[in-house]
């Protein structure tokens, strides 16, 4: 059985339409952005959130960043984009899509100069990277699905954390993928759906877009899935990643490093469902991965009304690392990934990054 899906990033008629995350599930809201400081603003203020999706904005973003300028020449334009590059990768740190969909605009635009291309040429040249980004991350995450498949049985219990869903990329999601896939094909999963404290990605979006698709889906407290698993009710957890070091270590939504340990001492399978664009080869072990930290009212305000005494200290990290250790599997776009002996995915990463540039499969 299929539905239809929400897209949360859209480019209609020239601008830019982002469903506003932040008001689900109360309201389905599309904001249209023209400016790339409202992209960084959006990004920061998580109106779109989730690795790819942020890719994928960021990308319309520098296009429509140069979109209405005039330049002498292609090189002032290219020095023109470096620079507003850099400042769209400052609006969020840890998820390296961010970084990967303007790397792909900014050579994009460099080989494009190199051919001889005008700036108009050039900055068209960006707007039509920055659909392909989308329509690309549409495939990977259905290719992700499909893998993800080949690990369930019909009738499993799932836990999930966050939001790796439709909402986080272009469709399908990361870890929602074999998700969708399977109700597809007719099989019928239990999902359980952790409320993802502070922001409640959880509770407001992957219950939301769940619910929508008719998936038995059931939403448990953070603190409530060691009793979960206890009872049984969990044959594997799966979730996004919003960095993948080179060994293999996750940087995922804060609350993963804990759900892997749970699941390690139940026996229970823990995947990581995430596309290369995710990767980073450059960053060695998750330890060099930059957490970004939250304000602290998404703490100690979260429910629209003060849960803590005022002036008081909190610590927000948005992200946390999961040692490669703890993971079963990671799930991509082109295979499954298993670590070696001593647990770590460094020669497997390695070696499917090197396919990276061919096509998908
Ligand atoms: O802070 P967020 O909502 O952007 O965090 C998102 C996550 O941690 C997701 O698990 C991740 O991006 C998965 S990608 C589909």
């Amino acid at each position: 059985m299929t539905h239809s899906f929400i897209q949360s990033v859209q480019w209609k008629e020239n601008h830019l339409l982002l469903l506003d995350q932040n008001r689900l599930p109360e309201e389905t809201r599309y904001h249209k952005i023209d400016t790339i400081e409202e992209v960084w603003k959006a990004i920061r203020q998580l109106t779109v959130r989730g690795a790819p999706a942020i890719g994928i904005t960021a990308a319309y973003g520098l296009y429509l960043g140069v979109q209405h300028l005039s330049y002498g020449n292609v090189p002032e334009l290219i020095e023109d984009l470096k620079g507003k590059a850099e400042f769209l990768s400052q609006a969020r740190p840890t998820a390296i899509n961010l970084r990967w969909a303007l790397m792909r605009l900014l050579t994009r635009a460099e080989m494009d100069g190199a051919h001889g291309c005008s700036t108009e040429e050039v900055k068209a040249g960006l707007l039509a990277e920055a659909l392909r980004i989308q329509k690309e991350d549409e495939e990977t995450c259905r290719r992700i699905g499909e893998h993800g498949l080949t690990l369930l049985k019909d009738g499993m219990g799932i836990l999930t954390h966050c939001n790796p869903g439709s909402l986080a990329t272009a469709k399908y999601g990361t870890a929602t993928a074999p998700i969708y896939l399977a109700r597809e094909q007719g099989m019928t999963l239990k999902i359980f759906i952790d409320e993802t404290r502070p922001v409640l990605q959880g509770a407001r979006l992957t219950a939301w877009e769940l619910m929508q698709a008719g998936i038995d889906s059931t939403l448990i407290c953070d603190n409530m899935a060691a009793l979960v698993m206890a009872k049984g009710w969990v044959q594997a957890v799966i979730v996004g990643a919003d960095r993948v070091a080179a060994n293999g270590d996750v940087a995922n939504k804060i609350g993963t490093y804990g759900l892997a340990i749970l699941a390690k001492a139940h026996n229970i399978p823990f995947y990581v469902a995430a596309p290369l664009s995710s990767f980073d080869p450059e960053t060695p072990t998750g330890e060099e991965i930059p957490i970004e930290e939250r304000p602290a009212e998404e703490v100690t305000e979260g429910f629209g009304k003060r849960t803590a005494p005022v002036g008081m200290k909190v610590y927000n990290p948005a992200f946390d690392i999961t040692p490669s250790s703890l993971i079963t599997a990671i799930i991509t776009e082109k295979g499954i990934l298993y670590p070696d002996q001593d647990g770590c995915y460094g020669k497997a990463i390695k070696e499917i990054l090197g396919r990276k540039s061919q096509t998908l499969s």
